[in-house]
C-alpha cells in the first residue's frame, strides 16, 4: 500500500482498548519538529514523554473536554488543541456523534516537544478507533492540524504527522497534504527542557520573513542531506546535515545556554541536534545509549551551573505513533 494513504484496519467490531461503554485510552507521544534544518516540514516521534488520554463516544453532536491534572487548558472545544480537531471531525461525519475527552497532560505546554500535537493527534486517533477506523492517517493529520492552528495560529503538520504515523515524516506540502514516511534509524535521543515557556506563536513571530539566497541554498543542502542520510543509513551525513542557518540563529537567543549545550554535546559524542520544535527544549541524537546518557549529564551540568530548572529525557525514536492501550 502507498504509505501516504495508510489506513488503519477497518472493523465494526469492538476493539482491544475500547471498553463496552465506548471508551478508548491512548498514549500520545511527544515529537521533535523541524529536525533542525526542516522548518515546518520534518518531524520525529519520541518514545517518551507521552500524554495519557481517555475518550468516550457520545451519541450527540457535542465535544466535552476535561483536564485531569490541573493544567489550565482551555475547556472550550474550539479553543482546545484536542477539541478543535474533533469539532472538525464530527462536522464532517454529519451524524449525532460526539466525544468526551479527558487529558492527563505529561508533556508540558510550551516545551517544544509537541504538547499541542500530542493532544490533537491522541484525540483524533482515539476517536477514529471508536468509530471503527473510518478515516485514514492522512485524514487524521488534516483534522489534527486544526489543533495546531489553535496553539500557534498556523496549521503546521510537522508534529502531528510524526505523532500519528510514528517515525520520521516529511511534510512535502500541506496544500494539498503530502506526507512521506522516512526510514527512522535506531538512534537515541537526549532532550533537555529548561523550565521556561516559549509559546510557538511568539517563536514564529520573531522570525524574519525573507531569507538570503545563500542561506536558502545552504539550508536546502542540509535538508536534502538529512533525508538522504536517513534513507541511506549514513549517520555521519545525518550529523553534518543537522545545521540550521535560518531559524536557529534567531530562536536560540530565547534559550539560555543553547550554544554551549550544542557544542559540548557534540564534543561528548552526539551526532548533532538543535532546538526541538520552537523550543526551549534542545534535542541531541546519539548512536548508542551510553553516549546519549553522557550527553544528558553534560546538559545537566550546564543547567545546574546556570541555575535554571530543567527536565531531561533519554529516549528512542517511536516508530508507531499514538498507541491504543490495552484495557
Ligand atoms: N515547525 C513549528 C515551529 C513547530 O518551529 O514553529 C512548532 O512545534
Amino acid at each position: 500500500m502507498n504509505p501516504d494513504q495508510q489506513q488503519f484496519e477497518k472493523t465494526g467490531a469492538r476493539h482491544i482498548g475500547q471498553s463496552a461503554d465506548g471508551i478508548a485510552k491512548v498514549l500520545a507521544p511527544g515529537t521533535v519538529a523541524n529536525l533542525v534544518c526542516g522548518f515546518d516540514i520534518l518531524g520525529m516521534c519520541l518514545d517518551e514523554p507521552n500524554d495519557l488520554m481517555e475518550i468516550r463516544l457520545l451519541n450527540e453532536k457535542k465535544i466535552i473536554i476535561h483536564s485531569a491534572d490541573g493544567y489550565p487548558l482551555p475547556l472550550d472545544p474550539a479553543q482546545n488543541t484536542a477539541g478543535a480537531p474533533l469539532v472538525e471531525m464530527i462536522s464532517e461525519l454529519g451524524t449525532p456523534t460526539g466525544f468526551e475527552v479527558t487529558i492527563h497532560k505529561k508533556i508540558k505546554p510550551g516545551s517544544g516537544i509537541g504538547s499541542s500535537a500530542a493532544s490533537a493527534a491522541g484525540a483524533v486517533v482515539a476517536a477514529n478507533y471508536l468509530l471503527g477506523n473510518i478515516f485514514s492517517k492522512k485524514d487524521l493529520v488534516r483534522f489534527a492540524m486544526f489543533g495546531e492552528k489553535v496553539a500557534s495560529g498556523v496549521k503546521h503538520a510537522d508534529n502531528v504527522a510524526p505523532c500519528i504515523y510514528g517515525g520520521i515524516t516529511l511534510i512535502r506540502s500541506i496544500h494539498p497534504l503530502d506526507i512521506i514516511s522516512i526510514p527512522a534509524p535506531d538512534l537515541f535521543v537526549t532532550i533537555v527542557h529548561p523550565q521556561i515557556e516559549v509559546r510557538t506563536k511568539d517563536a514564529r513571530q520573531i522570525l524574519r520573513k525573507e531569507v538570503l539566497l545563500k542561506d536558502a541554498i545552504r539550508q536546502w543542502g542540509n535538508i536534502a542531506g538529512l533525508v538522504a542520510g536517513f534513507m541511506k543509513g549514513d549517520l555521519d551525513l545525518v550529523g553534518r546535515s543537522l545545521e540550521d542557518v535560518i531559524i536557529e540563529p534567531v530562536r536560540s537567543i530565547l534559550i539560555p545556554g543553547f550554544d554551549e549545550v550544542k557544542s559540548r554535546c557534540k564534543e561528548a559524542g552526539a551526532l548533532g541536534g538543535g532546538i526541538s520544535g520552537s523550543g526551549p527544549s534542545i534535542f541531541m541524537l546519539s548512536r548508542d545509549e551510553a553516549t546519549a546518557i553522557h550527553v544528558e549529564s553534560v546538559m545537566q551540568e550546564i543547567y545546574n551551573r546556570i541555575g535554571l530548572d530543567y527536565h531531561t529525557y533519554v529516549t528512542t525514536i517511536n516508530k508507531t505513533g499514538v498507541k491504543i492501550l490495552q484495557e
